[in-house]
């Protein structure tokens, strides 16, 4: 799971900052993807050092990280408070200039709709990152988790909206991407969105679309590990 864009050293170093915010009795959402995985691995240092957390996974790949280093899991519907969610992003805006400040695009990994159920729960969501997720404006394609019966339809929808559907084809077998909710996904480019509020509502009134990639004012600081340091974004 360690992977693709970043170095390992600066998404290390993100991963394991925000494992820090983590304490004794905490119930922490556990996000998805390779920069995340190092900050489940500090956390469950943590718990073999006898720090007391429940974990609630956001996807089958973090479930299964959770369980290997220890960390006692549960569900949302178990719990009355997610104290911190820790998850990673595709794309973070960072200008606090721009209306779109702290908007993130995820759902590389196909597993934005259990990880926005989780990361919106919690009282403090932090974002971890390495600097090639950083922009200055909100462009790249956007992640749909859409019913399989859908897909087609979803499409057309996006079209209508000026947008170019794909649907996200397996790496390594024939077929599409099937994420762990039994859904399919499609990656719609829209070029620049300026209204990403707009937008993330627009797409949630698709029926047929489970949920998208856009996570519009949910994020509360996001750690950038870099070369030799971490720097915080708020
Ligand atoms: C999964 C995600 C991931 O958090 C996102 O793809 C970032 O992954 P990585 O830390 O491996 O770059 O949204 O759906």
């Amino acid at each position: 799971m360690k992977t693709a864009g970043g170095s390992a050293d600066a998404k290390r170093r993100a991963g394991e900052q925000a494992a820090q915010e983590v304490e004794d009795g905490f119930v922490v959402g556990l996000g998805t993807g390779s920069t995340t995985a190092y900050a489940i691995e500090a956390i469950g240092d943590a718990v073999a050092d006898g720090l007391e957390v429940r974990g609630i996974p956001t996807s089958f790949q973090s479930r299964q990280l959770a369980l290997e280093v220890g960390i006692p899991l549960t569900t949302l519907d178990a719990v009355e408070t997610v104290d911190l969610a820790i998850d990673g992003a595709d794309l973070v805006v960072d200008d606090p200039g721009s209306p779109a400040h702290g908007t993130l695009i995820k759902g590389g990994g196909a597993a934005h709709a259990r990880e926005k159920l989780v990361d919106a729960a919690a009282d403090r969501f932090v974002v971890v990152a390495d600097p090639s997720k950083l922009a200055d404006r909100l462009e790249r394609s956007v992640p749909l988790e859409v019913l399989p019966a859908a897909h087609s339809v979803v499409a057309d929808r996006v079209r209508d909206l000026s947008g170019d559907p794909s649907l996200r084809a397996a790496e390594h077998k024939d077929g599409p991407v099937v994420t762990d909710n039994g859904n399919l996904v499609l990656d719609c480019e829209f070029g620049p969105i300026d209204d990403p509020e707009e937008l993330a509502s627009t797409l949630s009134s698709v029926p047929g679309v489970v949920e998208h990639g856009l996570f519009v004012d949910l994020a509360d600081a996001t750690y950038v590990g870099t070369e030799d340091g971490l720097e915080v974004r708020a």
